[in-house]
């Protein structure tokens, strides 16, 4: 059998990693307006897929179908082979974790109380264990703590576990988003635009810090509008463009498929607006350089000139 193509070749990932994450056919509508249509797109096992696209064009939306907060108008998405419910609490406990593109940190609250809140849907102490604070619901306390701390150190935040969330810069609070995702030890983790905002040197540290959260064995989808980020860190890329998925494979394959290049700047048309002013002024230097050697000539252009600088006097 010999029915590999190269097309395929640039989107398969290496053989023998499965699917973390198969969304298959999946539509969003809001009344009349299709914000995703008929999406397919796989995660697997220590991936770091990138998802880029022009503002609008759903990518946001994409991310709120696969986290169960919309359901999908059609098609379905899988985690490791199981279909999810629409409720966003089960997918985290199924193993899907993510930031959001505009930051949600509870402000008031300390570094480490927002990632320890972000361990509840792995901790199994009841209710009542936590009311009576007995000893299991004590340890299950110190466990998570551990654990939380754990991650502050993955982070570095470490030394600002008791700042308030909404004291701290940035960039910090960024990155305690992603640790307060890791806290539910999600197998996926999805990032909405992990660096906007950022410095140069933030954006480095993030890139390093997602691929130590490959390392550590958690598979990555990444929405970022920076390409160098994105074509620096990704496996593969996948790009949609109105709702739609137009490319997807290596950042090689991307970056060069001219489809991309057009839906990032727009497509050049014939008797394109502004062509016609831009050869205007081109004449009006021509003969502005080759007038005042004519004057009196017959051109055209060089009459305009004259007149033109005749104007400014
Ligand atoms: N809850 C909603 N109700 C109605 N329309 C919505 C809703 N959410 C998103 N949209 C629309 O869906 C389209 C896609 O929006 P989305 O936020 O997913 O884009 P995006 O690719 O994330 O853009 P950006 O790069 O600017 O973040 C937009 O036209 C948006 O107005
Ligand atoms: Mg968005």
């Amino acid at each position: 059998m010999t029915t590999t193509t190269t097309q395929q070749d640039a989107t398969t990932p290496p053989a023998g990693r499965k699917a973390v994450l198969d969304a298959s056919g999946v539509t969003m509508r809001f009344g009349g307006l299709t914000a995703i249509k008929d999406v397919d797109l796989q995660v697997h096992t220590g991936e770091i897929l990138g998802l880029i696209g022009p503002n609008g064009a759903g990518k946001t939306t994409f991310f709120n179908c696969l986290t169960g907060l919309y359901v999908p108008t059609e098609g379905t998405v899988s985690y490791k082979g199981t279909v999810l419910p629409h409720r966003s609490h089960l997918v985290t406990q199924a193993g899907i974790a993510r930031t959001f593109q505009n930051i949600r940190l509870f402000a008031n609250m300390t570094v480490l109380e927002n990632v320890l809140v972000g361990r509840h849907t792995r901790t199994s102490e009841g209710l009542f264990s936590a009311l009576l604070r007995g000893p299991g619901f004590r340890r299950a306390e110190q466990e998570s703590e551990d654990r939380a701390m754990e991650l502050l150190g993955f982070i570095g935040l470490q030394d600002k576990r008791e700042h308030l969330a909404r004291n701290l810069p940035y960039g910090d609070q960024r990155k305690l988003e992603i640790a307060r995702a890791l806290a539910s030890e999600p197998g996926l983790l999805l990032l909405d635009e992990p660096t906007a905002g950022m410095t140069a040197g933030e954006t480095t540290a993030t890139r390093e810090l997602v691929l130590a959260i490959r390392e550590e064995g958690t598979a990555v989808l990444v929405i970022e509008h920076d390409m160098r980020f994105i074509f620096n860190l990704c496996d593969r890329v996948a790009v949609l463009v109105q709702g739609e998925k137009l490319v997807e494979g290596s950042p090689e394959t991307v970056q060069n498929d001219e489809r991309v290049v057009a839906a990032y700047l727009g497509t050049p048309f014939e008797g394109e607006p502004g062509e016609a002013e831009a050869a205007e002024v081109q004449a009006a230097e021509r003969a502005h350089e080759t007038g005042p050697l004519k004057a009196g000539g017959t051109a055209g252009t060089a009459g305009t000139a004259a007149e033109a600088e005749g104007d400014e006097h």
